[in-house]
């Protein structure tokens, strides 16, 4: 393998772009080669090379059939930043075809559709890494390295969820191209689980020591956000004003964890709000709510117990002690404060390194089955449903987690 990475990248949509131009061109100076480009539409395709020509004076083979990377010699690795539907069809051949893979977050949409990832990773050995990038996030990994150093005591409960006001790019999703708006006529699940669950799998050592062991999944009625919104900008005579949602404005997934633990997830994207992640990490000896973004110790803060508004925006102050190693002095900006870059090079050094990544294929799997087993829940009036053992009982005893800097099993120092 040569000094850099040499990437196929496949899926060109906002998301392929945007992480084209504000990550991985700028990882391109020293990094990766992007050397291959594909997307179902032409022009998408274009797009990318023409941004890769303009950085370094090369065209990128392109091509609308993302086989043919498959079976490029100077392919390393595979990049999927494609619609949810085509991520586990990709992933199975690239890795088939000895390409690591690092997926975009998504869902699944059967859980056959999970083992065949499995079982293709044991068959195979090559590995697929979801591109959680929150699992990055600034205040994800400063929450996770004081919970490893044991300032939380016990965690016993986590929150979080995707709270994003989408209306706009569901409902204009036929003229972008965009997926979201197909699943949002047609399914109700919780139907992008992985952020926040990604971090706080890692905080609660799911797959490690620790697993998923059941959910229940409720939901409010159909996309009534969507049916006021459609109204309200686009006209009683849109195309879209009589159609039936599937999906619900707001779903409440709570997971029980092997060890007791319960991590409560909210999906709400069709209401007007403002962004949220709403990461909240509740332990025996403090607690974090990304709300507010504060922080509260026992003992310490008792003096606030009816005074929380004083402690909003506290958790700052805890950044020169906590700051997670990666982020010291780190001051890339992506569009998304930085975590991107950092999902990018944690995956870029595990498949340098041959090692396990960080977020392996266990963890993609067992992320993004919640879309599927909440999709039962739901169905079933709430009903509790097992959560599978992909790793076929090796999270009790894991032997091929690699302790590394961009590892988010245990903290590890980097040397100035
Ligand atoms: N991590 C994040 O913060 C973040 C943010 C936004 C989007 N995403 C993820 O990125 C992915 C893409 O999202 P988007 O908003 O760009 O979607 P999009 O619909 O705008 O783009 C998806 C692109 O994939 C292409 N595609 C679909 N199937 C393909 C196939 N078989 N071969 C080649 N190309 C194919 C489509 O033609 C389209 O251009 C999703 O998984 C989404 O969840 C992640």
């Amino acid at each position: 393998m040569s000094d850099k990475l040499r990437l196929g990248m496949i899926g060109f949509g906002g998301r392929g772009i945007g992480m084209l131009k504000f990550a991985l061109l700028p990882l391109s100076e020293e990094e990766v080669d992007l050397v291959a480009v594909c997307d179902l539409y032409q022009d998408r395709v274009e797009e990318a090379q023409k941004l890769i020509e303009e950085k370094h004076g090369y065209v990128p083979f392109g091509t609308t059939n993302y086989k043919d990377l498959l079976t490029m010699d100077n392919v390393d690795a595979i990049i999927i930043m494609s619609s949810w539907e085509s991520h586990v069809d990709i992933a199975v051949d690239a890795m088939k075809a000895g390409k690591p893979v690092g997926m975009e977050v998504g869902c699944a949409y059967s859980l056959n559709d999970c083992w065949r990832l499995i079982h293709t990773y044991e068959e195979t050995g090559i590995p697929c890494m979801m591109l959680e990038n929150c699992c990055y996030g600034k205040r994800e990994l400063m929450i996770l390295n004081m919970v490893k150093k044991g300032i939380f005591g016990d965690v016993v409960h986590c929150e979080g969820g995707y709270m994003h006001d989408l209306r706009d790019e569901i409902v204009t999703g036929k003229e972008k191209r965009h997926y979201r708006l197909r699943n949002y006529l047609h399914r109700n699940c919780h139907n992008y689980p992985t952020h926040e669950l990604g971090p706080i799998c890692k905080i609660l050592n799911i797959n490690n020591g620790n697993r998923l062991l059941s959910l229940t999944s409720v939901a409010t009625p159909a996309a009534k956000g969507l049916h006021e919104y459609v109204i309200s900008r686009k006209g009683a005579d849109h195309e879209l004003a009589n159609v039936e949602w599937r999906q619900a404005d707001v779903v409440k997934t709570n997971i029980i964890c092997a060890n007791g633990e319960m991590i409560s997830l909210t999906l709400d994207t069709t209401l007007p709000r403002t962004y949220s992640r709403n990461f909240t990490v509740r332990g025996t000896k403090a607690n974090y709510f990304e709300l507010n973004d504060s922080l509260y110790i026992d003992q310490q803060d008792a003096k606030y117990e009816f005074k929380g508004k004083e402690m909003w925006g506290c958790a700052e102050k805890y950044e020169e002690e906590y700051l997670h190693p990666l982020w010291k002095g780190y001051t890339v900006n992506d569009g998304h404060g930085g975590m991107d870059t950092q999902v990018f090079r944690a995956f870029i050094n595990a498949v340098k390194l041959g090692i396990n990544p960080p977020i392996d294929t266990y963890d993609t799997v067992t992320w993004m089955s919640i879309a599927v087993l909440s999709e039962m829940s739901i169905a079933a009036g709430g009903a509790p449903v097992a959560v599978p053992d992909f790793t076929n009982g090796k999270w009790m005893e894991r032997t091929d987690i690699v302790d590394q800097k961009y590892g988010l099993n245990k903290i590890i120092e980097i040397e100035e």
